[in-house]
């Protein structure tokens, strides 16, 4: 069969922000041989020139493609952004430019899971504060305030990805684990489920919250909630700032309800370490500050690197969109014996008919069809047995609501 589809070592894959080597090898190892890799972020002209040429492109935080970038950018066909977040960009302009973005959401949860751990042993063990008066020149050596984690219970609020990881862990060192979730969860190991989120409160040595941020959760831990805590239990927060209130947390402490805190996500987080970082648990030596790195290790860096680097060459190679964040999902196998067509349309009545009509008004068998499609995008995939030639692509491309269409084999 004849190979219609852009030849891997045309398509221009440029890797920006010092993204981890693993991304590049993994492009050169499935074929992509140009990649270029720089190890700053671009903006203004220079990020323009680039995009002229580029089909695939990796980002981390610093560099934005916005809806005018985008608009400048003929061959883009994917973007990766190497990081939790897709912040910086516009991803709704993207999708309807035809182009998925993809992230690694979850490349950093054991490093968030283990830091966590490490923050109870440490809280329960009072050790934040002696740390700081040991520092001072004050030797505090007593029992106070110090116990095992052994046969303690942990609360874990939200059992998603990070809460599980936590769950299995803690339960490990020999913990108790309750966790409450808005969704029905399969219990890991002897997690117990709680109705309601007082019950987990009430019982809880140590609190853990690991949310997302939604309205729902806003301020989900307040005073209210701390007063329903044990007295003396610690709380955890390395989810998002505005899940808990810190103010009320501050009241916690200065009247000993809470023994310990450990927060490392704030409602206002300085945008870069030459920016001051203020925040009312300053004043407290059992509180156990970090500036949102609980996800922030060597490991995390090269799962992401790989992790997203994966999601692209699958979706160049096979049109899966698995793992997008502003795409409908096809999962999609590599397919050796077929020619496949990629369509991205409009969601508006009638394409997918046209698309249908123009192969079947040929006498050409479709061998299978995949369609995802919401309130904006249609995303086809058809495989054809016939041997087709590039006039195919032209054609589908003037279907009227057109946005992308490619080849593949
Ligand atoms: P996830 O989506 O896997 O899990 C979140 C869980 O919370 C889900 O099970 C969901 O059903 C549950 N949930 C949602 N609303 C709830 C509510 N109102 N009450 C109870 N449960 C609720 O997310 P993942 O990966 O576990 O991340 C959790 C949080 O950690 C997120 O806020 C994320 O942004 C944050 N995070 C922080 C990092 C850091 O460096 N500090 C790094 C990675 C993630």
């Amino acid at each position: 069969m004849r190979n219609y589809s852009l030849d891997k070592s045309k398509i221009k894959v440029l890797l920006l922000e010092s993204i981890h080597e693993n991304a590049n090898l993994f492009f050169r190892e499935n074929g992509y041989t140009d990649v270029e890799c720089l190890n700053r972020a671009l903006s203004g002209e220079e990020l323009k020139e680039k995009l002229q040429t580029t089909h695939i492109i990796g980002i981390r935080s610093r560099t934005e493609l916005r809806k005018n970038m985008l608009l400048q950018a003929p061959k883009l066909f994917a973007i990766g952004c190497f990081s939790i977040g897709t912040n910086q960009v516009d991803i709704q302009d993207a999708k309807m430019l035809g182009i998925p973005v993809f992230n690694a959401p979850f490349s950093n949860t054991r490093s968030v899971a283990e830091l966590v751990i490490a923050e109870c042993i440490m809280l329960m063990r009072g050790i934040p504060e002696k740390n700081a008066l040991a520092h001072q020149k004050i030797w505090r050596k007593s029992f106070n305030n110090s116990v095992e984690i052994r046969g303690k219970t942990l609360g874990i609020i939200g059992y998603g990805h990070i809460g599980t990881q936590v769950a299995i862990l803690a339960e490990n060192l020999g913990m108790n684990i309750v966790y409450y979730d808005i969704e029905k969860k399969l219990s890991l190991g002897n997690s117990k489920p709680v109705s309601s989120m007082n019950d987990l409160l009430k019982m809880s040595d140590t609190v853990t919250v690991h949310v997302p941020l939604t309205e729902l959760t806003r301020n989900m831990i307040s005073t209210e909630q701390i007063g329903l805590m044990k007295e003396g239990a610690c709380l955890i927060n390395a989810s998002r700032g505005d899940v808990v209130d810190y103010k009320a947390v501050a009241e916690g402490l200065k009247s000993n309800k809470l023994a310990g805190v450990a927060a490392d996500v704030f409602p206002q987080e300085p945008s870069s370490n030459d920016k001051p970082f203020v925040n009312e648990l300053q004043n407290f030596n059992n509180v156990i500050l970090t500036p949102h790195i609980a996800g922030s290790t060597l490991e995390a860096l090269a799962n992401i690197g790989l992790e997203v680097a994966e999601k692209l060459v699958r979706y160049s190679d096979t049109g899966s969109t698995i793992g997008a964040v502003n795409f409908v999902e096809i999962a999609l196998q590599a397919n050796s014996s077929k020619q496949r067509f990629l369509h991205i349309h409009k969601n508006v009545p009638g394409v997918l008919g046209e698309i249908n009509h123009y192969f079947s008004s040929r006498g050409i068998n479709i061998a299978a069809e995949y369609l995802q499609t919401d309130a904006d995008l249609g995303y086809v995939i058809l495989e054809t047995d016939s041997e087709l030639d590039a006039s195919v692509l032209k054609d589908l491309k003037n279907i009227p609501h057109t946005i992308r269409v490619r080849i593949l084999y």
